[in-house]
This record gives structure tokens, C-alpha cells and sequence, in this order.
């Protein structure tokens, strides 16, 4: 069992380890790692020795490839990167770790030691900022973060416990945007993988992940019917897109707000209705937001809304819906189904949130599938590899995923399926290459 955690209640173990179980199940990539590094002798092993601190939603595929990298080596200390998408019971099974005897399905009878975790569902603000210091207090050489809150914090708070870190990946749009304002201000402390923007990530996460998973969360939050609904899509980015493909499918008339005019014309000539937040409130009955911005979702439009309109945002940070500016207009408030709360405005409409305006994916469901993560998680698991290989030569910048990563992750996950693909012959490699007809 890890020396330091902070959770709920260590009980709670049993059920998340059938949790993490069940997605080791479906998570082909890294169980092909866990396979090939687990019974390695120690100084075998790729990442030997290297402390390794990662902040991604606390459930049960980040547990999984927590293990998958103890297994390879490092030391690892976890929390999650939002305070309602931690599951309790997974995070319970991964601090205390199982022995060998447990149940041959759990992996493959395998022992796992317990993991530092740091992490409560429903946390405060000031217990999670708590918890991003205990996570980074083992002054990791390694970081891996979903947001950029462990990167923020050494370099804001506790730039003291930086001082072993070599580099590492992130997770997500929003947290590339902020690594490359730092970057951009010459502030960057040390190099940072770009993980979200490997092709082997956003592609699939991005756009397939979400697209599921925030209409898996819509669907058992509300129980109602999508068909025959209009739903107002903000942002048509890779997440957007996958939100508005499955919205599609599922029967809905899409409108796409945006601010950028070749995603416009894009989503027009995927065939949705194109506007200003402002024109589309009216017309929706369903609003997601997934931008990476804030304030794009205010208490103006909600005046302008339906009475009973529903709201979610797929974005990273509970900004998109201006939640704070709706407190302050509403006169009443009410949960009226589990992880559903209804807003009371001025004049009586009733608009309703989903997770308090949080990722509603995650906040209110179990994220994306695991055959998802199970691509990014292995993209995450080379780019923390490829920082300890080469971390003596890097740079204090954001660098892209290499395509050596990209071309290995892509070649398991279509063996995986049992697919082949073509292969250039030398003659069409030639001619590829030249000018010359
Ligand atoms: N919920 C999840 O599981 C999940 C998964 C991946 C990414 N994310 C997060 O979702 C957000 C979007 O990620 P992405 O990869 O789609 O990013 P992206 O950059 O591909 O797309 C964002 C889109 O939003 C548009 N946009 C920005 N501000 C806007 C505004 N005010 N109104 C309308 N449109 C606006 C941009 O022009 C862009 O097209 C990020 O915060 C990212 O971190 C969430």
C-alpha cells in the first residue's frame, strides 16, 4: 500500500476493483504493457525508479494505467483533475493495491501495490488544491496532467517541488493551451508532451470518446428521448464534432454556434444549422457546450431559453456556462434528479444544469469508454517514456507526440482488432516521394 493517500474510505476497495477489472477487460493496449513489463525484474523495468505524479479523472481507467506504469517501474502518486468525477471506490482499490490470490479475472491474478492517491468526490476547492500539493509533494521527475493543474501549481504556489522534474504529457485541449501560454511567455520550467495533440488522442478521445460518452451522460441523467429535440451544440471543434455526429444519430435537429468561420462552414457543410448563441437559444431544448472558452452559455441567453431548457457542458472547466452569474440572477434552486439542478430566473422559467456546469461526461457518468482511453492512456504511457529517455536533451517547450508513437499506438489498436492494412511497395514509395510524373 502507498506510504501517503488522502480518500474517502479505503472499504470501498472492493467494488472498484471491480471496476478496474472490467475495464482492463477492454483495454487491450495497455494490457499488452502491463503484460510485457509487470514481471520484469525491478532494474529491468523502463521506468525504474522514477517518481511519477498524475493528476486525470480519478476512475477506473486512469486506475488502470496508474498500475500499468507501476508495473513499468515508476513510483506513482495520483489525484483526480475535477473534484466530482473521482470515483471513491476506485480510488480505495488503488491505494490499497491487491495481492496475487485475489480473483484470476482481476488482472490476470496479478499483485498490484498500492498507490499515493488524493482524491474525495465532491471535494472543496481549498481540500483539491490541498491534494495537488500531497501529490506533487514526492517531487516527481514525471508529470502527467488532464488541465494542467499540477503543472500550474509548480508554477505558481510550489515552483520548490519542481525542482527533479524532468517533463511530462498532458492530457487535454485546454491544458495544451495553457502549457503554450507559458511557453509563449518564456515561463515554461520544463518540457512538456503535447499528448492531446498526437493524432492517436484527439482523433479518437476527442471527437469518438465524447461524442459517446456526453450523450451516454445526457441519456441516464434525464431519461428523455433526443429524438424530435433541437440541440445547440457550442463549439465545433474535435469534441463538437463528435457531439453533434452522435446528436445526429440519435434524431436531433443540430444547430452548431462558433467563432471561428472555416469550423462554420464545415458544420453547415456537415449539414447542421450554423448561429450566434444568441439566435440559437431560443430554438433549443438541449445546450452543450465544449469550447475550452468561458462565458459562452450567460444568464442572457438563458432569458432568451425555453422554460425548462437543459444545459451541460463538455468542456474541461466548469467556465463555459457562466454558473456564477446564474446564481446570482436566479431566485430559486432545486436538484430535481440526481445531478440534475433546476434554476429558478426572474421572471419564473425554469432552466436546468447538468453537473453544476461540469464536464458532464465525466461529473455525471463514467467518462469515456475504455477502449478510448485504452489509445490515450498508451499514447500517455510512451510520452512519459520518450521524457525519461531523452529528458537530458530536451528543451523547456511544448513538443508534439512523435509519429514513432503515433505509428506504434495506431499498429497495436488495429491488431488488436484483428485488421490489416496495405503496405507501399517500393515502386509506390518512389513515386510518392517524386515530382516527376
Ligand atoms: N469532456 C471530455 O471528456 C473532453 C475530452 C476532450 C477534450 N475536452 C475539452 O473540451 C474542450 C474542447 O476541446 P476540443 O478538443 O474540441 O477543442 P478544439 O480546439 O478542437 O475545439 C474548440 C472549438 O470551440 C470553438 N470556440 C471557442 N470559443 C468559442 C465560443 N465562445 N463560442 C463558440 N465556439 C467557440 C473554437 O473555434 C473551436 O472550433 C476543451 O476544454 C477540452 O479540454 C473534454
Amino acid at each position: 500500500m502507498g506510504k501517503d493517500y488522502d480518500i474517502k474510505d479505503i472499504k470501498l476497495a472492493p467494488a472498484g476493483e471491480r471496476k478496474i477489472a472490467w475495464v482492463r477487460d477492454h483495454m487491450p493496449l495497455l494490457r499488452a504493457l502491463e503484460e510485457k513489463y509487470a514481471d520484469l525484474p525491478k532494474r529491468e523495468k523502463p521506468l525504474a525508479g522514477v517518481r511519477l505524479s498524475l493528476s486525470i479523472h480519478m476512475e477506473a481507467k486512469t486506475a488502470y494505467l496508474c498500475r500499468v506504469l507501476t508495473w513499468a517501474g515508476a513510483q506513482v502518486s495520483a489525484m483526480g483533475c475535477n473534484v466530482l468525477s473521482t470515483q471513491d471506490d476506485v480510488a480505495a482499490a488503488l491505494v490499497r493495491g491487491r495481492t496475487a490470490s485475489q480473483n484470476n479475472r482481476d488482472h490476470g491474478g496479478r499483485a498490484a501495490p498500492g498507490v499515493g492517491v488524493f482524491a474525495i468526490h465532491g471535494e472543496s476547492e481549498a481540500s483539491y488544491s490541498k491534494h495537488v500539493e500531497m501529490c506533487l509533494a514526492h517531487r516527481p521527475n514525471i508529470v502527467i496532467d488532464d488541465g494542467g493543474d499540477l503543472v500550474g501549481m509548480l508554477h505558481s504556489k510550489r515552483p520548490d517541488l519542481a525542482v527533479d522534474v524532468w517533463g511530462g504529457g498532458e492530457e487535454t485541449t485546454t491544458g495544451v493551451i495553457r502549457l503554450k501560454a507559458l511557453e509563449a511567455a518564456g515561463k515554461l520550467n520544463f518540457p512538456m508532451v503535447a499528448v492531446n495533440d498526437a493524432r492517436c488522442k484527439h482523433l479518437f478521445d476527442n471527437r469518438y470518446g465524447t461524442g459517446q460518452s456526453v450523450w451516454d451522460s445526457i441519456l441516464r441523467n434525464t431519461n428523455l428521448i433526443v429524438a424530435s429535440k433541437t440541440v445547440v451544440i457550442a463549439g465545433y471543434g474535435w469534441c463538437g464534432r463528435g457531439i453533434a455526429m452522435r446528436a445526429a444519430a440519435l434524431g436531433a435537429q443540430v444547430i452548431i454556434t462558433e467563432i471561428d468561420y472555416v469550423k462554420a462552414m464545415e458544420a453547415r457543410m456537415d449539414g447542421y444549422a450554423v448561429m450566434t448563441m444568441e439566435q440559437a437559444a431560443a430554438l433549443g431544448d438541449l445546450f452543450i457546450t465544449a469550447t475550452g472558452c468561458k462565458d459562452v452559455i450567460t444568464p442572457a441567453h438563458m432569458a432568451l431559453m425555453k422554460d425548462g431548457a437543459i444545459l451541460g457542458n463538455a468542456g474541461h472547466f466548469n467556465v463555459e456556462i457562466d454558473m456564477a452569474g446564474l446564481n446570482q440572477k436566479a431566485k430559486d434552486r432545486y436538484l430535481t434528479k440526481d445531478n440534475i439542478e433546476t434554476y429558478v430566473l426572474p421572471r419564473g422559467k425554469h432552466i436546468n444544469i447538468i453537473a453544476e456546469g461540469r464536464l458532464l461526461n465525466i461529473a455525471a457518468a463514467d467518462g469515456h469508454p475504455a477502449e478510448i482511453m485504452d489509445i490515450s492512456f498508451a499514447v500517455q504511457f510512451y510520452a512519459a517514456l520518450y521524457v525519461k529517455q531523452n529528458h537530458l536533451t530536451l528543451e523547456n517547450r511544448v513538443y508534439d507526440v512523435s509519429k514513432e508513437i503515433d505509428d506504434i499506438v495506431s499498429r497495436a489498436r488495429v491488431a488488436a482488432w484483428g485488421d490489416e492494412i496495405d503496405h507501399l511497395t517500393p515502386a509506390q514509395e518512389k513515386y510518392l516521394k517524386s515530382w516527376e510524373l
